[in-house]
């Protein structure tokens, strides 16, 4: 199977931003956990700070892989963009976030990727992308 995590804006910065939010773990150092649990899988990883290229990065693997792990951080909040690519490719998409997004800014309640989403894990911090990779095995 071929799955990727795709992280959005400001998500490089896991591990160093307001860590009573996200915690205190790095991305990278996670994903390298992730993989080696899950070795008979291909798991792949993309981070971007830039709209544009998230919508690419959903373009070329939205009709061959067999998942896709979304956590489009702010972008969720805002990006037509995003939903619409979504929308139009075939992969599944599993949209996750790290925090309780319902408990925080009202702003944070909405979200243009799930209503085109399989499903949406939010709340369990970085677990929440071992449970959206589960969903898909
Ligand atoms: C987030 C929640 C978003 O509201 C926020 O903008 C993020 C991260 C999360 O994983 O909890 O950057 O997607």
């Amino acid at each position: 199977k071929k799955i990727i995590i795709i992280n959005g804006p400001n998500l490089n910065l896991l591990g160093k931003r307001e860590p009573t939010i996200y915690g205190s773990n790095s991305f990278e150092d996670f994903f390298k956990e992730l993989k080696s649990k899950n070795s008979n899988i291909q798991l792949a990883y993309f981070q971007s700070n830039i709209e544009g290229e998230i919508i690419d990065k959903l373009h070329e693997v939205g009709f061959d892989y067999d998942g896709i792990i979304l956590n489009a951080a702010a972008y969720t909040h805002t990006s037509v963009g995003i939903g619409d690519a979504v929308k139009g490719i075939d992969t599944p998409v599993v949209e996750v976030h790290i925090s309780n997004i319902h408990a925080r800014e009202e702003f944070r309640h909405a979200s243009y990727i799930a209503p085109n989403a399989k499903g949406v894990i939010f709340g369990f911090g970085l677990q929440g992308y071992e449970l959206a990779l589960q969903s898909f095995l």
